[in-house]
């Protein structure tokens, strides 16, 4: 498979075309965003760390029988996925209230979530990924009724099994984004899943391991990563 140029640059991912107009690499770099990019900073062994949680994670879940792009890891920071026609929809499945659905409603953060939530942003980084629902997605074209079905029963799968995978780490999956695309017309999972885009607590102490030590400034935000993976039988070495 051979890297050919550079098609974008995300906040903490690149995407390389190769020769196979069906796949893509994408590179996880160090790099760290939080509030829109609004703060930046590399913290290292991140690209490797997430590269390395996301394809544990995707491998997961096509072993459930749930479709995503993920193919294979081809190095400690690059994986080969299908190159999918994204949909600009990020959907959210909470289990318990945090971040901005705390601030949005006012409710208690740690608060059971039953049955868990779904919300649907734009994904837009200038207009800060407003909140969007099925009928402004419809009308606006940006997913098909039939499509937004498809995902929301995608991301409530996908509920199911990681719910289960972190908790025999001793975790809970407090939340979680989604992003999905299309593959030769097939709804597909897209993105990464890392601690990155999801929120991971301690089971027992309730402590943060995920993005939000970054968002808060707490520190540790790598070593909390590893800390998560190891939890759930990754081997970072
Ligand atoms: O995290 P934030 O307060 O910005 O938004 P949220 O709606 O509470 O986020 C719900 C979950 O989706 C969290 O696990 C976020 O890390 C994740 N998320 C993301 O990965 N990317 C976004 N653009 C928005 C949310």
């Amino acid at each position: 498979m051979e890297k050919r140029q550079e098609l974008y640059a995300g906040k903490a991912k690149s995407v390389h075309a190769t020769d196979d107009p069906d796949r893509l690499i994408l590179t996880f770099r160090d790099d760290t965003s939080a509030f829109d990019g609004e703060r930046m900073e590399s913290l290292a062994r991140k690209g490797m760390v997430n590269n390395r949680f996301n394809a544990f994670i995707m491998e997961k879940l096509q072993e459930a029988g749930i479709p995503t792009h993920f193919d294979r890891r081809l190095s400690d920071t690059e994986s080969l996925v299908k190159n999918l026609e994204m949909i600009p929809v990020e959907c959210v499945v909470r289990n318990i209230a945090a971040g901005g659905l705390v601030k949005r409603l006012g409710v208690e953060e740690g608060q059971a979530l039953e049955p868990p939530t779904f919300e649907l942003f734009l994904k837009n980084d200038a207009l800060h990924d407003p909140m969007i629902n099925e009928s402004l997605a419809e009308t606006f074209g940006w997913a098909t009724p039939e499509q937004l079905a498809e995902m929301k029963a995608l991301t409530f799968r996908v509920n199911e099994v990681l719910k289960q995978l972190f908790a025999e780490g001793g975790l809970l999956l407090v939340d979680y984004k989604l992003e999905f695309g299309l593959f030769k017309g097939e709804i597909v999972l897209g993105d990464e899943f890392s601690p990155d885009g999801c929120r991971l607590w301690d089971a027992e102490t309730r402590e943060k391991l995920d993005k939000d030590r970054f968002r808060q400034g707490l520190g540790g935000v790598i070593e909390a990563y590893e800390e998560v993976g190891r939890r759930i039988g990754i081997d970072f070495d």
